[in-house]
């Protein structure tokens, strides 16, 4: 492999973005989590060699920014030197952490090895809720206490809520922590449903009014903040009128390294049957993207069927999600149902009504080894 191979497929545009899951071990538990039901354990982790390799390829492909996940991240003995792997290719990097566990400790070396970047979770406002969502008891202050360590160094932060019927009453509680933490930006992002996420649907969909009234919230905060905080918002799929273009589109901005080194288009593709993922252990990055058939499968227009094949919104959406269409229609390649065209969309609307008006489930925390069986594949279809 030549690490500092360029894009072997000109045609293909590079990577934007390189999602560098590092760990799955983390403090917090969330039942929305977005990585897989099978985590990867400690002793399938990359090694600090293979990811300063595969950050390297990384910038030879053009990829500008690298965002050092997991779980969470500074979960990794290794995290300052792959920051400052990053930093020494010119790879912006964004941590993505829960601020909880070794996390403050390591934010003034993380700092002093050039870290661009800090985006905090953050489950809730009001302590208690946040931590019963969050699974971890004294989770609030340590991530108030991060959040004022990582300004104070002069670090833009991002916070990020995840947002859910257990915690959509406190949309304007974030928006107002934003400030006063000094976040430079805050992401409202209702919650997608994939990987745990699926799992914990009944216990985390919340009504329609709630949701409209949390984007009436965040457009009056977007006018009131112009300037001094900038709010993303990310709509909830199951109410929209069409879905968004995922990941950016398959195979179009994104590359996701699990732990364990196997890269995918989103992080959710491995719930997708029959694809063939390729290892950084054995590609590299460049042939991945360029060749790897999970990457080439829904990559373009070429594979949609009907609506999204004589859509004009098809290069724009690139319609919407591979995986939402594997666990809602049972065809990966079909229309994401969360599309107001596609057939499925009405009963996705249904679904979601009913399982809003019912009482909500506990939920189901995410646990390594926890041997829960995604439910996609016995009641895919609607
Ligand atoms: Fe997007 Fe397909 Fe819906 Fe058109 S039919 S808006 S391309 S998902
Ligand atoms: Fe896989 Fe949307 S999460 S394409």
């Amino acid at each position: 492999m030549n690490a500092l191979a360029p894009n072997p497929r000109p045609d293909i545009p590079a990577p934007v973005g390189l999602l560098a899951e590092l760990t799955h071990r983390c403090p917090l538990r969330c039942p929305y989590c977005s990585n897989p039901l099978e985590l990867d354990r400690r002793s399938r982790e990359l090694d600090t060699g293979t990811w300063q390799r595969v950050l390297t390829e990384a910038a030879g492909l053009g990829i500008l920014h690298v965002h050092l996940s997991g779980g969470e991240p500074t979960a990794r003995d290794d995290i300052v030197d792959i920051t400052a792997t990053c930093a020494r290719l010119g790879l912006y990097s964004n941590l993505i952490t829960s601020g909880v566990g070794k996390a403050i400790d390591k934010l003034q070396a993380l700092y002093d090895a050039g870290l661009d970047h800090v985006q905090l979770s953050v489950q809730g406002v009001d302590a208690q809720n946040a931590e019963k969502i969050g699974g971890l008891r004294n989770a609030q202050p340590q991530k108030l206490a991060f959040a004022e360590k990582v300004t104070g160094l002069g670090l833009p932060l991002t916070l990020n809520s995840v947002i859910h019927r257990g915690n959509i009453h406190e949309v304007e509680g974030f928006i107002d922590l934003a400030v006063k933490l000094g976040a430079k930006r805050l992401e409202v992002a209702h919650t997608q449903y994939y990987g745990w996420a699926y799992v914990n649907r009944a216990a985390l969909m919340p009504n329609k009014a709630d949701v409209d009234a949390s984007i009436r919230i965040v457009e009056a905060a977007r006018e009131r903040l112009k300037g001094q905080l900038v709010i993303d918002l990310v709509v909830p799929d199951y109410y929209a009128k069409y879905p968004k273009a995922c990941a950016g589109g398959w195979g179009r901005k994104l590359m996701n390294v699990t732990p364990g080194g196997k890269v995918l288009p989103c992080h959710a593709a491995e719930t997708i049957p029959g694809l063939e993922f390729w290892y950084v252990t054995e590609h590299s990055l460049g042939d991945i993207w360029a060749n790897a058939p999970a990457f080439t499968a829904y990559r373009g227009t070429d594979w949609m069927k009907e609506p999204c094949r004589s859509c004009d919104r098809r290069e724009k959406d690139w319609g919407g999600c591979r995986c939402q269409a594997l666990a809602l229609a049972g065809d990966a390649a079909a229309t994401d149902p969360a599309c107001s065209l596609s057939p499925l969309h009405a009963k996705v609307r249904a679904l979601a009504t009913e399982e809003a008006a019912e009482t909500p489930p506990d939920y189901t925390y995410r646990t390594i080894g926890a041997n829960i069986r995604t439910p996609v594949k016995e009641d895919a279809p609607l």
